[in-house]
């Protein structure tokens, strides 16, 4: 068997080359506050790849995307061993759109400081007096330059979006940008719709898109998982406070109450979050792993 290492390692992903496709593996690893934790929590990255498939097969009638398989059978036989199983996924080879599609149904996070200093998101006024985490009254579409790495991701306006693409796809940047924001924001209302009827709000999310060899846009990356989106129980959602993130919390809160902590959770903080994914997947998916 030959041993493949990965051509990018993330914080909690790791990408292989494999000629025209991608081997894009969800590791056990969790991230709190961007530090990387010393614990494993079992089963998260299949749960992660699992939640793209589901989310890539209920939309592929919305836009095509860039999912192979998830079965191991197909994949060079180092990815047959234990580590891969279930949190492995082959995608076709894109040529990437540098901008990231974020969508945004509720205000939290950035989105809320940057609307309490002067009522806009990302350049666009929202109706005044909303409560932090209120839902606004149409998702909004706010992109993001994709930095290369070393540079921070910056908010641009829609109109940016379109010289943007422009300068890197001459001809075309008009369609691509406006194919990006129609297929972002049809594909945040279908699947947050959804959501919302399993007892889960999808807050916001971000996707990615390429190009394949026909030029055509496809959907790439990964799909509202956890670390794509913020997830919050419907139950209790409550206007005017920050929400509890579906799957960190209990993680987050711990770190926060031990500050002398050396980024290793206890095994009951791990438990408990190992049990928060399995039960998103149950809930969204109806499913057990
Ligand atoms: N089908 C694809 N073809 C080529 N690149 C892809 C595809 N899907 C996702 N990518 C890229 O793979 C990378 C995934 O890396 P990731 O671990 O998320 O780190 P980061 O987002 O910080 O770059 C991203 O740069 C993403 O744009
Ligand atoms: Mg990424």
């Amino acid at each position: 068997m030959t041993e493949l290492k990965p051509i990018k390692e993330g914080k909690v992903r790791e990408i292989y080359d494999n000629g025209d496709t991608l081997i894009m593996v969800a590791t056990d690893r969790i991230s709190c506050f961007d530090v990387i934790l010393h614990n494993q929590v079992t089963k998260k990255g299949t749960v992660l790849t699992q939640m793209s498939k589901f989310w890539f097969d209920m939309t592929k009638d919305i836009v095509p995307n860039h999912m192979v398989s998830v079965d191991n059978n197909d994949m060079p036989e180092f990815f047959r061993q234990p580590q891969f199983m279930g949190n492995s996924m082959m995608c076709k080879k894109l040529t990437m759109l540098p901008v990231e599609c974020i969508v945004r149904g509720y205000i939290t996070g950035s989105g809320w400081a940057s609307y309490k200093k002067n009522g806009t998101v990302c350049g666009i006024t929202l109706p005044e007096g909303l409560l932090e985490s209120a839902k606004l009254p149409e998702p909004i579409y706010t992109p993001s330059t994709k930095a290369e790495i070393g540079d921070h991701d910056e908010n641009i306006s829609y109109e940016q979006s379109v010289d943007y693409l422009e300068k890197r796809f001459p001809g075309k940047g008009a369609e691509y940008a406006a194919k990006l924001r129609d297929l972002s924001l049809t594909l945040y209302k279908t699947c947050a719709d959804y959501a919302l009827t399993k007892g889960i709000i999808i807050a916001d999310t971000k996707f990615e898109f390429g190009l394949d060899e026909n030029g055509e846009v496809v959907l790439g990356d990964e799909m509202l998982t956890p670390d794509s989106s913020r997830f919050w129980p419907a139950e209790g959602y409550e206007p005017g406070k920050s929400q509890p993130s579906f799957d960190k919390q209990f993680a987050r809160d711990w770190l926060k109450a031990n500050p002398d902590n050396d980024w290793t959770l206890p095994q009951e903080i791990v438990d408990k979050t190992i049990e928060k994914y399995l039960t998103g997947y149950k809930l969204l998916t109806g499913k057990d792993l």
